[in-house]
């Protein structure tokens, strides 16, 4: 099974762990968020502000699950137009559905594609971001590589990742595999921040930091789904058989799955010299 089909299928419920919302993200917990909703949507502002999304922008949501942070940036920064893509075509369908009814379908656009292939012309957007669904890219430098074809000189490039933490050896390789598998990511992605932020230059984009906020994101999603399941111990068995799986193994360890892990905010620029070249033409015909 290739990881694309694994992680088609991984992703098939239509019932994520967030409260009301349907990310399918580990939220953003600084400042101490009171729900899984909350910590979702703060994560979808942290990439959003430090994409600069604002009005005017077209933007592209990579593996854009079911919706939610395209919805959400359609409200708050107000771009021009947002295009969610993703493979699954059962997310896809939910994330539409959602979006016409909330009546943003002339300004965002949910499709079937990958994001290692995308199915659009160059620099037809001003930013792209990835929130929490780079990992699954096979391989991400393929993502990065079309991130920055589709993006005009200047725009920006800004995902939410998970990867190995840096200095990992014999047993912590060991359990970084076993997980990788689990979670439906590729080999080829396993290398810590360091790397990330090395093959996003040799990917030819500048002013790139790559910055760890697993204090925010790992222990406070771990505590929170603790405290849910005390409250409502049937919460998992609601959920998709081998997702309820891990995250009983999650909270029964103190989420020592999460030990070795790496979670980060990845902010780069596409050099604004290609601005002359591309953007008048290709961004008109698209959009
Ligand atoms: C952890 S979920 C994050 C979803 C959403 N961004 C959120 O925060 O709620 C990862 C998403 O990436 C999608 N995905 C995985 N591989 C992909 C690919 N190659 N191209 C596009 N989407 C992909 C999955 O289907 C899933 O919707």
């Amino acid at each position: 099974m290739s990881v694309r089909s694994y992680v088609e299928w991984l992703y098939r419920t239509a019932r994520p762990l967030g409260e009301q919302s349907r990310y399918v993200n580990l939220g953003y917990w600084r400042g101490r968020p009171a729900t899984l909703d909350e910590a979702s949507e703060a994560l979808a502002v942290l990439a959003g502000e430090a994409a600069g999304l604002r009005p005017g922008d077209a933007v592209l949501d990579a593996g854009c699950g079911f919706g939610d942070q395209d919805v959400l940036w359609a409200r708050r920064f107000g771009p021009r137009r947002i295009v969610g893509i993703n493979i699954s075509a059962a997310q896809v369908a939910q994330a539409r559905r959602q979006v016409d009814a909330l009546g943003l379908a002339c300004r965002v656009e949910i499709r079937i594609a990958s994001a290692t292939e995308m199915p659009f012309p160059a620099a037809s957007f001003d930013k792209v971001v990835a929130l929490e669904s780079a990992l699954h890219f096979d391989p991400r430098t393929a993502f990065f590589a079309a991130a920055w074809r589709v993006l005009r000189g200047g725009g920006r490039l800004v995902t939410t990742d998970i990867l190995p933490l840096p200095g990992r050896r014999g047993l912590g390789k060991l359990s970084e595999a076993l997980a990788a598998l689990s979670w439906g990511i590729p080999w080829a992605n396993l290398y810590p921040r360091q790397v990330y932020a090395h093959l996003l230059r040799a990917a030819g984009f500048e002013d790139v930091v790559v910055t760890s906020i697993r204090e925010h994101v790992f222990a406070p999603f771990n505590r929170h789904l603790a405290r849910r399941l005390r409250r409502d111990p049937g919460l998992l068995s609601r959920l998709d058989p081998l997702f309820a799986m891990y995250w009983r193994a999650s909270v029964a360890t103190g989420g020592m799955g999460f030990h070795g892990w790496d979670y980060v905010l990845a902010t780069a620029r596409k050099p604004a010299a290609e601005r002359k070249g591309r953007r008048g033409t290709a961004r008109a015909r698209f959009l």
